[in-house]
């Protein structure tokens, strides 16, 4: 586990319920890379993270259709959509660092890693938020991330699961909405997305190589575990994904095949 304090300081940033302040507090202890794996126990976590008390948290299917990207009111909705995605995406390293304890240093490290870009991402897509005309949290959201995070309590799922489905999904949408940005005449937008991609590689990337250690720790085969994990999230019908970049992140042929759906040639 990771050392007292770090981790305290770590739960901290999950239940701290205001945005500056959560941000502040993740990109602190993000930043400390000396500290000591200890033994002991993972902490109690708390059922739900800290959010502001005037937002407006639904249950994800509750969040109503974005107007289109033409619109500047579309924008607004997707950007503020995405700064709650990454407001999520910081504190699922962090839960991943507090859940698993007996990893070796390097494993803490990388998932501090992600959660200071995760930091970086939530801040630039809320500042572009504000420059478009409106604050952070006046929109419902939801926790959908950290809801279905939590409901494979194993490592090993877990590895599958945040980095290599839901945050490589992101990856799947993020050209076709540059390009509805930059059609809308929205380049700073498509811009901050660009960064945001090419940063979810390198963090589907981690997903992948812990991934495959921890399957090899335990003698299962990382492709048939990956597939058997992700034939619940599997599509009924065939999408586009990102080849290119789910091939960076360590996709390999059979598991690409796979996450593009049942009828897929
Ligand atoms: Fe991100």
């Amino acid at each position: 586990m990771i050392e007292d304090a770090m981790g305290e300081a770590l739960l901290g940033v999950l239940m701290e319920p205001e945005i500056d302040r959560k941000l502040r507090l993740a990109e602190e202890v993000c930043k400390v890379r000396n500290f000591k794996v200890v033994d002991g126990d993972s902490p109690s976590i708390p059922p739900k993270p800290g959010r502001p008390k005037s937002w407006k948290v639904l249950a994800t299917e509750e969040i109503g259709e974005r107007p289109k990207l033409t619109q500047l009111e579309g924008r607004r909705a997707l950007l503020h959509s995405l700064a709650n995605i990454e407001l999520s995406a910081i504190e699922l390293p962090i839960l991943a660092i507090l859940e698993f304890p007996g990893k070796d240093a390097s494993y803490y490290r990388d998932m501090l890693f992600i959660a200071e870009e995760e930091v970086r991402h939530a801040r630039s897509l809320i500042h572009r938020l504000e420059k478009l005309g409106e604050e952070f949290g006046t929109r419902s959201v939801h926790l959908g991330l950290w809801h279905t995070a939590r409901a494979y309590p194993d490592l090993c799922d877990r590895l599958a699961v945040v980095p290599r489905i839901l945050e490589a999904k992101g990856l799947d949408v993020s050209h076709k909405i540059r390009r509805q940005l930059i059609g809308a005449g929205d380049q700073e937008s498509a811009r901050i997305l660009e960064g945001i991609y090419y940063d979810e590689i390198k963090h589907v990337a981690l997903g992948t190589k812990w991934f495959r250690r921890v399957c090899r720790e335990r003698d299962l085969s990382p492709a048939s575990h990956f597939l058997s994990i992700s034939r619940k999230f599997q599509p009924s019908r065939p999408v586009a994904i990102d080849r290119e970049g789910r091939r960076r992140a360590g996709f390999t042929e059979t598991e690409l095949q796979f996450v593009k759906g049942k009828h897929q040639k």
